[in-house]
């Protein structure tokens, strides 16, 4: 055993072949299913997305209508659920709730457990459309405010954005947070899309392996980044005050949120993207300072650690563009669990049609083999 090499973190061990996604860290660029994701913030929708990871093909204009229509269909929560999610305390964490409600809503689906093809894409849509409501209607109870039930006639990104807001948001606002639920719906392999795939390499289930998708988002390593960036443009509060703060934070060996990234050693591409659509809805609003205070910590971070591969990741921007959508911070790392919701389920699905059991080893280095000593000679 002592002779095997220890991969810490799983850094760069592949464990699966996949069609969902390609990201080249080098170029900062990303692929879904060969797709470049510029192009599919473009012209595409995130139900169209969802279509795309889950079948690995652009659907045809039929059968995209049917995949909204039956996205739609699962929108409601069961009376029962609605009535539990009521009684929750609001103060506890975010995302332990929303995985307590994602569970409660396993128990309560009578398809959760069946394993053949047809219902566990049944479930699979359930769990994508279901998990946007239930967010929704947790940010609601949250803040002491009435849930606001789907409206059928919005497309998922822009009823979810509804549903937690009571408000029909503008066309922008709509279409930014289907840019923003395209942006996070898959990644290859993360923390959590590799929770998930432990969790159903043992032939467990759909919602099992979202929820311990959603456990190892709530981790600050990975979830949560765009809520602390935003306290940190926030905290800031000023441009000429940048500089001193990424001094400091570079002495006390302190991490700064929304840089650097496990795959990218360049600009991830995503955040390029949240980046415009920060510059236009602070455009409209008239008041540049969150962006011109981000621009400054971009030049200055990656002028320190651009040498470390170190630039700004997803979360610099995302999470002042949902504050500017009117979404408190507490928000923010759910809606990013909602959105990843299809890439976890993608990769089970995909990883299903060749499964094995995942069981990595530890490299022992305890005492050698000794006998047990009674209590009164220790
Ligand atoms: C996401 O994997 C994914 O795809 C995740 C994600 C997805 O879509 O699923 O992209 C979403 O999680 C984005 C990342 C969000 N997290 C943050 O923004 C938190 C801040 N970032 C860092 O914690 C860090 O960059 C990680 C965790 C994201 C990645 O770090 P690694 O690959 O584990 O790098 P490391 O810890 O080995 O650090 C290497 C060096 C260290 O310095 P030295 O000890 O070598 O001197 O780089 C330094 C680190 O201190 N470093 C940073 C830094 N990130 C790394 N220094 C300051 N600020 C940072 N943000």
């Amino acid at each position: 055993m002592k002779e095997m090499e220890i991969f810490k973190g799983l850094e760069n061990v592949p464990i699966k072949e996949t069609v969902l996604s390609s990201i080249d860290g080098e170029q900062g660029k990303l692929y879904y299913v060969g797709y470049p994701i510029e192009e599919l913030v473009e012209y595409s929708s995130y139900e169209e997305v969802c279509f795309l990871l889950l079948n690995h093909r652009l659907p045809k204009r039929k059968e995209l209508e049917e995949y909204v229509n039956r996205l739609k269909a699962e929108r409601q929560l069961p009376p029962e659920v609605m009535e539990i999610l009521s009684e929750l305390p609001s103060k506890s964490p975010f995302m332990s709730v929303l995985r307590l409600g994602l569970d409660l809503l396993n128990v309560y689906d009578d398809e959760a457990e069946k394993n053949d093809e047809e219902s566990r894409l049944r479930v699979a849509l359930r769990i994508i459309s279901r998990m946007a409501t239930l967010a929704a209607v947790l940010y609601r109870y949250r803040n002491n405010l009435e849930p606001v039930g789907p409206a059928f006639e919005l497309p998922h990104a822009a009823n979810f954005l509804y549903m937690a807001t009571g408000r029909k948001p503008s066309e922008l606002e709509g279409k930014i947070m289907d840019a923003a639920f395209i942006l996070h719906a898959e990644h290859e392999l993360p923390a959590s899309s590799t929770a998930s795939l432990a969790v159903a390499s043992t032939l467990s289930d759909l919602y099992s392996a979202v929820s311990a998708g959603i456990g190892a988002l709530k981790g600050p390593l990975h979830g949560g980044a765009n809520e602390k960036a935003l306290e940190m443009l926030q905290e800031i509060g000023s441009v000429e005050k940048v500089d001193e703060y990424v001094r400091k934070a570079l002495a006390e060996k302190r991490r700064i949120m929304g840089f650097g990234h496990r795959v990218y050693k360049s600009f991830d591409p995503r955040a390029r993207i949240f980046k415009r659509y920060l510059w236009e809805l602070l455009n409209i609003k008239g008041d540049r300072t969150l962006l011109d205070i981000a621009d400054r910590l971009e030049e200055a971070v990656t002028r320190e650690l651009g040498s470390k591969g170190i630039f700004p990741n997803i979360d610099l921007y995302s999470g002042a563009v949902f504050h500017m959508l009117g979404l408190k911070k507490e928000f923010f790392t759910p809606m990013f669990a909602v959105a990843r919701s299809v890439g976890w389920i993608a990769h089970v699905l995909e990883y299903w049609r060749d499964n094995r059991l995942i069981r990595p080893r530890a490299v022992y280095v305890g005492p050698p083999p000794r006998r047990y000593v009674p209590i009164d000679e220790r």
